[in-house]
């Protein structure tokens, strides 16, 4: 996926990078309106409060991905992490989801969800179910951990990087990336998320990342 990262002439700014599709295009699953929100204005916010927390730190210039694990686990950056995991988490999930609805899981990952789950209806409730347990604010990921594929959930803004965890697919379960569309109702949302947008040939693409 386009990454977050520095722009290469003279500011040293995170950029925020184009949604891979229309806002319109997860209708009706996930309308414009909440896409106008949640990535112009959210998605935004946190690439913006990145670029004001990290300039003047020793960190200014890393990848974010470098950042993210740099500052992970250190409590005098809170915020900067916190942002910074936000802006990259985002990215991960826009290019989780496509308006393809007619993909097809690739026979590769079919049998690795096969052989970790049991089969891809156990795993697509396995993952809902995550989403909804999910309290407060945070994601829910498929991610592969060593040679298995499992279900992780985080809080706020972490993420499984920090875990050595290879992610493949996010489900954002912060109220803002539903309320609009669902209300209070976010097992919808993830039940809508899981059946109908999730893009596969992105979790594939992961799987064999370095
Ligand atoms: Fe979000």
């Amino acid at each position: 996926m386009p990454s977050v990262e520095r722009a290469r002439d003279a500011e040293p700014l995170y950029e925020l990078p184009y949604l891979p599709y229309k806002e319109d295009a997860l209708e009706p699953f996930i309308s414009a309106e909440t896409l106008a929100y949640h990535y112009g204005k959210h998605h935004k916010a946190y690439v913006d409060r990145v670029n004001q927390l990290v300039q003047n730190t020793k960190f200014a210039g890393l990848p974010l991905q470098a950042l993210i694990l740099r500052v992970g686990n250190d409590a005098d950056y809170t915020e900067l992490f916190n942002n910074a995991a936000q802006a990259w988490n985002h990215t991960f999930y826009w290019h989780s989801l496509t308006p393809d609805r007619g993909s097809r899981i690739p026979a590769e990952l079919e049998q690795r969800i096969t052989a970790s789950f049991g089969s891809v209806s156990a795993f697509r409730d396995q993952f809902v179910k995550a989403a909804v347990e999910r309290f407060g604010s945070g994601w829910a990921w498929l991610v592969l951990d060593g040679d298995a594929l499992k279900i992780v959930t985080t809080t706020n803004a972490q993420n499984p990087l920090l875990a050595r965890n290879k992610p493949l697919l996010t489900i954002d379960v912060w109220e803002h990336a539903y309320y609009l569309d669902y209300q209070n109702r976010r097992a919808e949302y993830a039940r809508a998320v899981v059946e109908s947008l999730l893009n596969w040939n992105f979790a594939l693409g992961n799987l064999h990342r370095d």
